[in-house]
């Protein structure tokens, strides 16, 4: 018998708040966290069909249309025979990104169709040059955004263009096209255009260029984008540029935030400002083929994750060609905006705490720090029915905790030892939706890192990924659409260890999961933890079937009852696992749990 671990207690200050690199012009940025995307132009009037053809190359966006539709040049414009220009406001979206809780929006002032939606000078292609009382949208909406406090950001489309005789299309990559003719497009066009957008329209606070690949695998020259630029630096210098530019933050420490790809949410905290662009179905222009519209709850949880992460989130509206928001999206803006109204303050200005963000099985953490306190807001995805709330990893104890819908802020029960808070919460969840909870502390709470936390059914799951010490094997992840669970696949003799803080002494099982292929028993797991050491021999697990009637055999993973360990006090405790298969067999190592 080996005897047991004490552990120590890797305590770490937590790290540093906020975001160590964002500059000075990008502070309101990171402040704000969430904002409106608005994809408008003459695509909108296609509504996604073109000559009873519905858009081409499937699932795509509507505001695609003119390229995949293969449309001329000046048929197209035709489309904006449909517009109802006494219906059109841009105010109302303002109104609307208001009511949403949102803080800036990004309009798309010039999308890849290359129509500009102000009275531009350069060319003819522009909303001023085809509307009856030559309308220019962008100074509406600039209008419209100091008139309502919100900061306007716009979208411009530099590396494609399809209208301009030298703009890059895809269909470039078969005829060529010679650099110098590409910089006449970019001198003629692009550099003239952003010099009115920096010019005639105040205060812009925000260009979101669209260049989804680096620089070097595309005709526009790092030279270019430098031009561009120093351009948007010398005419309103606190200007925000994104990476879309085509230039990573990496590369030019002088961009301001990374954009992620369309929809794609923050996996993991960076200390530079990011987003990610969201929209609440597929496309970003109004199509009305869209029927897959993202629940409310899924919305605000991309903002919630993000923001956890360091991140924003800007969510995108695709109004028709009178200028309406589709219900579907406005009625969930608007849940959104009610969510923020109460619990805003777990958003705007919050940032990342320094927990894994996979620790807690309820959800994630963001964090404030204001008026000499810091508060936690921990967003409950799904609300404990044991009224039970565990919080693992924070050493110090909070001074308070309510909920943040309660403008009373009458205290929330809780105890608190070593490495973990639990609190008592009351019957009925304050929102529909995710409800928060604060927990205010004196001090920036100091936290314990790798350790396994208790999850809401009282339980700890120790996986590959949440072992300590080096990790050599390689975890496979979900794959056959999720019927093979992540796990590692292991032949020769491994030690696995986990630290846990076991909050109330007591007995627990220990139950291990895993896949053996092999037709008989053969090798033993060995669980060491407290003064208890348990034995199990490898059994055969066999197969199972993942679907009917396709030969889809996958490995079956089966969970076996170790034993029982007795814990004598709450503490921290190290848990061993030694795997050991005999004659070079496989075994698939999934999980060990250790619960009531
Ligand atoms: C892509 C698309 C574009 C859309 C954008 C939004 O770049 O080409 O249509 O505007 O993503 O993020």
């Amino acid at each position: 018998m080996r005897k047991f671990f004490i552990l120590f207690l890797c305590l770490t200050s937590s790290g540093v708040f906020g975001q160590s690199q964002t500059n000075e012009r990008a502070k309101w940025f990171t402040d704000a966290r969430y904002g409106m995307f608005i994809h408008w132009g003459v695509y909108s009037g296609a509504e996604g069909y073109w000559k009873g053809e519905k858009l081409r190359n499937d699932n795509d966006y509507a505001e695609w249309l003119f390229y995949r539709n293969q449309i001329g040049r000046e048929e197209y414009l035709t489309l904006l025979e449909r517009f109802d220009w006494d219906a059109i406001d841009p105010e109302q979206w303002v109104i609307l990104a208001k009511k949403a809780g949102m803080k800036y929006v990004t309009l798309t002032a010039k999308h890849h169709d290359g129509f500009a939606l102000w009275d531009s000078k350069v060319g003819n292609y522009d909303v001023g040059d085809y509307t009856a009382h030559r309308r220019d949208i962008v100074k509406e909406l600039a209008a419209a955004c100091k008139k309502h406090g919100l900061r306007m950001g716009l979208y411009y489309s530099h590396w494609v263009d399809w209208e301009h005789r030298f703009g890059w299309n895809h269909e470039r990559e078969l005829s060529g096209i010679a650099p110098k003719d590409y910089d006449k497009y970019w001198q003629e066009k692009v550099i003239p255009q952003i010099r009115e957008l920096l010019t005639n329209y105040g205060e812009v606070s925000m260009l979101w260029f669209d260049m989804w690949i680096h620089h070097s695998q595309t005709v526009v020259t790092k030279a270019q984008l430098l031009q561009l630029k120093s351009l948007i630096r010398s005419l309103q210098p606190d200007c925000l540029v994104n990476s879309r530019l085509g230039l990573s933050i990496e590369e030019d420490p002088d961009i301001d935030f990374k954009t992620l790809g369309d929809n794609q949410l923050g996996s993991h905290k960076e200390e530079f400002p990011w987003q990610s662009p969201g929209t609440v179905a597929h496309s970003w222009g109004f199509h009305s083929g869209e029927s897959s519209w993202k629940a409310t709850s899924v919305l605000l949880k991309s903002l919630i994750g993000n923001v956890s992460l360091n991140g924003n989130f800007m969510l995108n509206i695709g109004p028709r060609a009178n200028g309406e928001v589709p219900y579907e999206i406005e009625h969930r803006l608007l849940e959104i905006g009610q969510w923020l109204d109460v619990n805003g303050d777990a958003i705007y200005g919050a940032a990342a705490f320094d927990l894994d963000k996979n620790l807690h099985d309820w959800g994630k953490i963001t964090m404030k720090q204001a008026d000499g306190t810091t508060r936690l807001f921990l967003h409950l995805y799904n609300w404990p029915l044991n009224r039970q709330l565990p919080l693992t990893g924070i050493t110090t104890p909070p001074t308070r905790v309510y909920l943040l819908a309660d403008k009373q802020k009458q205290p929330l029960e809780f105890t608190h030892g070593g490495a973990f808070t639990n609190i008592r919460l009351p019957a009925m969840a304050p929102s529909h939706y995710v409800s928060v909870i604060a927990v205010e502390y004196e001090q920036i709470p100091e936290t314990v890192q790798n350790i396994v936390a208790k999850t809401t059914d009282g339980g700890y799951s120790m996986t590959y990924d949440k072992t300590v010490g080096e990790r050599t094997l390689k975890q496979n992840g979900r794959n056959r659409e999720g019927t093979v669970p992540p796990h590692v696949s292991i032949k020769s003799p491994q030690t696995l260890k986990w630290r846990l803080y076991v909050d109330a002494p007591g007995n627990k099982n220990i139950d291990v999961s895993y896949s053996f292929a092999g037709d008989k028993a053969v090798g033993k797991i060995t669980c060491r933890t407290v003064n208890t050491t348990l034995s199990h021999t490898i059994e055969p697990s066999g197969q199972t079937v993942g679907e009917p009637n396709q030969n889809w055999a996958i490995p079956r993973f089966l969970s076996h009852r170790m034993g029982k360990i007795r814990f004598p006090d709450a503490g921290y405790y190290d848990v061993e696992l030694e795997i050991a298969p005999v004659d070079n067999s496989e075994l698939l190592f999934q999980w060990l749990w250790l619960g009531q």
